[in-house]
């Protein structure tokens, strides 16, 4: 099955402090959302939040991951490679982001004055707190630090809610791409390792 994929990026833009919520959506004052290189050994447990994200998309008749096809392995080349990103929250992972700065191919072979988001994904259990925003508000930060002016990610097209949730945090489209999925890419996912 192929999926058509909307290319959207966002400009570079001030940084913001996010503060990371409980579970239970209260937020300690103390608690600034802190993006960290993930280690080799948190690879598998980004892989099962993954899945479980994916289990609850299905669950709600969205077509975009499916459980099992980002395996722990792929996690371990990004984590080995400096690109996999985790929030911890009293040692429990909370969220995951692969943040990177090559040229990847379904964004055309110029990598352009861009950092690139992939397979963004926190723990259900911490949903419709803002944690996701906060990661993403941090990933960009990462990409600014590194001098780069704009922030880029992939959405499925036929999502709008997805787009929407992007749209509110400053991004908008530039580019169409029909996903082939023997290419090993994915709208909304994460390239191969
Ligand atoms: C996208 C995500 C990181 C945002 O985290 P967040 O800012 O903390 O926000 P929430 O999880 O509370 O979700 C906000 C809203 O977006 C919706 N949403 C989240 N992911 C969605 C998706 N893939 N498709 C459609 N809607 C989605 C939620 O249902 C919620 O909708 P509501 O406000 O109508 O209830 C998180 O929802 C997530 O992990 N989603 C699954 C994986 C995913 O789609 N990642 C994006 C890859 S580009």
């Amino acid at each position: 099955m192929t999926l058509d994929g909307v290319h959207v990026e966002r400009a570079r833009a001030g940084r913001q402090r996010w503060r990371v919520p409980e579970a239970d959506g209260t937020v300690r004052p103390v608690t600034l959302c802190m993006l960290a290189p993930a280690t080799v050994d948190e690879a598998s447990a980004v892989a099962e939040m993954r899945d479980a994200a994916a289990r609850w998309l299905l669950a709600k008749g969205i077509q975009q991951w499916r459980p099992g096809e980002v395996g722990p392995d792929a996690f371990v080349a990004r984590a080995e490679a400096g690109e996999l990103f985790v929030v911890r929250v009293d040692g429990a992972l909370a969220a995951a982001v692969v943040i990177t700065f090559a040229g990847p191919v379904v964004w055309g072979s110029d990598p352009g004055d861009a950092g690139y988001l992939h397979g963004l994904v926190i723990d259900r259990r911490r949903a419709a707190t803002g944690l996701g925003r906060a990661v993403l508000a941090e990933a960009e930060a990462h990409i600014w630090a590194r001098d780069r002016g704009r922030a880029r990610l992939d959405c499925v097209a036929a999502n709008r809610r997805l787009q929407a949730y992007y749209e509110a945090a400053g991004y908008h489209p530039v580019g169409k791409q029909t996903f082939d999925p023997g290419r090993g890419w994915h709208p909304a996912g994460m390239p191969p390792s």
